[in-house]
């Protein structure tokens, strides 16, 4: 017999099957899902590769073809897949296009559905709840699909979106991952740190991405691995400012303004605190704080004598404030 979890991972994949089916053969999906997907530039081939697919709008179009298949609604329901009331099933997702997301392994354990109109009123994008098969915490997107490159690159890109990864490979940068909008989790970076030590943070263009950049930093370094950081021009994704240039020009971009964190602060924040004596050390103290949380000595060190040079401040100073924050315990 099978346990709740097996009962899970079957549904899910039978699911994953039907939305990716729909999607390539009925007609409601090719008319609705697939034109909306090549409408924004996705090649046929990539759609396959991530498995994407669509929930018809019908009530409980899954629901219903998985009772026939002999899945239980207990385990529909368990996944999320459907939504049960005392007389009233329906399919969570319906209507959407679905991004499947796939445990490590490449099973598919949940989904994020993203709605095709703009709708004030619904939410942009639905996901699976938590299960016994899917925390969201301790899962990236994309990464089975990123995992040997991640590690042959030794290097791992971490963008927001479901749509910012699939555009990525579709340029031909394959080592990437999303943190799917959540805020960035020490399980998620041990999860990036089975296959590189290096992590590039590369979040949308605007005041949140801005802010989840920096939150993200501190954590990397946490865990004793190495960040860089790669600001996007304002209002762009990575999806969007992929799909307006070629790999070579993409790729060219990346290395060119690709830098570590103390670039980024120091470029964030520098324009308006050069001149200005109390922004500066408002500055000095939060780099200097986010050096205090890197755990090697010698990462340490290094980072020191790039701070001391960017910001013309002498090391020792540096090792001193440093040396007040580790003794407060941070
Ligand atoms: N997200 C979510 N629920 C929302 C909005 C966002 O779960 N209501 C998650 C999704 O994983 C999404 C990510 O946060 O991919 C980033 O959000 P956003 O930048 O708003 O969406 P995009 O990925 O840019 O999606 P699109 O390009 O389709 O608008
Ligand atoms: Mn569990
Ligand atoms: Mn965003
Ligand atoms: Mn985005
Ligand atoms: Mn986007």
């Amino acid at each position: 017999v099978k346990n709740d979890r097996e009962s899970m991972m079957a549904v899910s994949g039978f699911a994953q099957k039907y939305f990716s089916q729909m999607l390539l053969k009925s007609d409601e999906g090719r008319s609705v899902g697939l034109s909306y997907l090549r409408a924004r530039g996705f090649r046929d081939d990539i759609i396959q590769k991530f498995d994407l697919g669509y929930s018809p709008e019908a009530r409980s179009a899954l629901t219903d073809e998985a009772i026939k298949n002999s899945f239980k609604l207990e385990f529909l329901e368990k996944t999320g897949l459907t939504i049960v009331r005392d007389d009233y099933k329906a399919d969570r997702f319906r209507g959407r296009v679905i991004f499947p997301i796939h445990s490590i392994s490449g099973k598919p354990t949940a989904f994020g559905g993203r709605i095709l109109k703009s709708d004030a009123k619904a939410a942009k994008y639905l996901n699976s709840p938590e299960s016994e098969i899917y925390h969201k915490s301790k899962i990236l997107y994309g990464i089975y699909q990123a995992k040997t490159e991640i590690t042959k690159k030794d290097n791992c890109y971490l963008v927001e979106g479901y749509t910012d990864v699939i555009s990525f490979h579709q340029a031909g940068i394959i080592n990437v991952v999303a943190s799917s909008g959540t805020a960035l989790t020490v399980d998620q970076i041990r999860l990036i740190a089975r296959f590189t030590p290096n992590i590039t943070i590369i979040y949308d263009g605007d005041p949140a991405g801005i802010k989840a950049s920096l939150r993200g930093i501190d954590l990397v370094l946490e865990q004793g691995m190495n960040v860089k950081v790669l600001l996007l021009p304002e209002g762009e994704d990575p999806d969007s400012f992929a799909k307006r240039r070629n790999a070579q020009e993409l790729q060219k971009y990346i290395s060119e303004n690709e830098g570590d964190f103390i670039k980024f602060k120091t470029g964030l924040l520098l324009k308006d605190a050069e001149k200005d004596p109390v922004k500066r050390a408002g500055l000095l103290q939060d780099i200097v704080k986010t050096i205090s949380v890197i755990p090697d000595v010698i990462v340490r060190g290094e980072y020191i004598k790039e701070c001391s040079a960017l910001m013309n401040v002498k090391e020792q100073v540096l090792y001193n404030e440093i040396g007040k924050l580790t003794r407060k315990g941070r």
